[in-house]
């Protein structure tokens, strides 16, 4: 099973081919970063502008990178939501556009489903790849390929911490369309978190990349961060409080674009470390009351930070270990890409059957709880 997934949820526009909902034969992602990063963010009407340009050259790309045509595509994969509306128009209208010429099924995905997807997918073996080139309509052989997905393939029930610039959510997940949200974030998220501490720091969006870079030679126990909800009985979050001691840090500092680089570093390793600190305490509690747990992963944006995956592997070899731990196999699926958008579909279609099929409309919010069951 081959599809064709489409991603324009904030500013990039992806396009992916991924075979049984786990290899990636290509990812092409196409990104207008570059625009804003003298911003805090992104500019909407900018990043559709830019998607309506690069969309059709996109698909066309991750065709050609996979070595197949349209012909070899069994269904289209699209995200539906949530993210910026006019963004997310121009990949569903693309996507329907195609669906609708080339007489595929199409489905549509929902954004955060795509993300809780990523630790299933892998980069596609090169060997394969190049041994296709030129053989486009020939039938392809999936053996290699699927002996290494049942070997690497995750096991249900796990947990799934969602940290992107938009959401930071717990799920505990029995299937890929079965799952409950234990905790999320009563303010801002993870990532938000990153880019406006980082906007503070006067360091360049996106800000996790940044504070993270900033962060690499400096003490993260140079200062105290408070830690949010302690003592909270519920597994949610909080970033607002950690943003505002950052804030009065820099105030009292006096911290400006003239401070030391070595001062930088400091405050960047330790803000990052709080905001790391506070995702493992609340990791800790949810582990705590699900023992039967196999699995812990975690996905989106912030889960491209190393600090954060090394700290969160240290916890589970301690405390958990028999817990295994995956985040996306590569940097890539970690950002937005739609990659994980046709994984995502391919699973959807394999639990759903044809409701996956339906109409669906394109929206900025949709919950992700209203999708999955439990
Ligand atoms: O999942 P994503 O690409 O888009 C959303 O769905 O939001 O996540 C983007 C977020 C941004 O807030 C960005 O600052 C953060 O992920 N991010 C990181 C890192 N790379 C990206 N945060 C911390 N460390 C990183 N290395
Ligand atoms: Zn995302």
């Amino acid at each position: 099973m081959r599809i064709l997934g489409i991603e324009t949820s904030c500013d990039e526009t992806s396009a992916a081919v991924v075979e049984d909902g786990t290899v990636v034969c290509s990812n092409f992602i196409a990104s207008s970063k570059d625009a804003f990063r003298k911003l805090a963010g992104v500019i909407p009407e900018e990043a559709a502008r830019k998607q309506i340009e690069c969309s059709i050259p996109a698909v066309e790309q991750a065709l050609v990178q996979a070595g197949v045509t349209f012909s070899d595509i069994d269904a289209i994969a699209v995200t539906r939501g949530p993210g910026l509306l006019g963004s997310l128009l121009v990949g569903t209208t693309t996507a329907q556009l195609l669906a609708s010429i080339w007489h595929k099924p199409l489905i549509g995905v929902h954004h955060t489903l795509g993300h809780l997807t990523s630790t299933w997918i892998h980069p596609i073996n090169e060997q394969t790849l190049q041994l296709r080139s030129g053989q486009a309509n020939k039938p392809f052989g999936f053996a290699q390929d699927k002996r290494t997905n049942e070997k690497t393939c995750p096991q249900f029930p796990l947990l799934t911490l969602s940290v992107s610039g938009g959401h930071t959510d717990l799920w505990l997940r029995e299937s890929h369309l079965k799952g409950r949200l234990l905790g999320r974030t009563r303010d801002d998220a993870a990532g938000e978190a990153f880019d406006k501490g980082a906007s503070m720091l006067g360091l360049p969006y996106p800000g996790g990349p940044s504070v993270a870079k900033a962060a690499v030679n400096g003490n993260p126990q140079a200062y105290a961060f408070p830690r949010p909800l302690h003592g909270d009985d519920a597994p949610d979050f909080s970033f607002s409080g950690l943003k505002t001691s950052l804030k009065y840090l820099l105030r009292d500092l006096k911290f400006d674009a003239q401070s030391p680089d070595e001062r930088l570093a400091d405050i960047a390793a330790s803000y990052e470390q709080a905001i790391c600190l506070h995702l493992l305490d609340r990791l800790r509690m949810v582990l705590q009351r699900f023992p039967h747990a196999k699995e812990v992963h975690v996905v989106g944006g912030v889960s491209a930070n190393q600090r954060l995956r090394s700290l969160l592997q240290e916890l589970l070899t301690r405390e958990f270990p028999s817990v295994i731990f995956r985040a996306p196999s590569t940097l890539a699926y970690c950002t937005d890409n739609a990659a994980m958008i046709a994984a995502a579909g391919y699973f959807l279609w394999q639990e759903r059957g044809d409701a996956a099929l339906e109409a669906f409309t394109t929206e900025a919010c949709i919950p992700l709880e209203g999708i999955l069951e439990y």
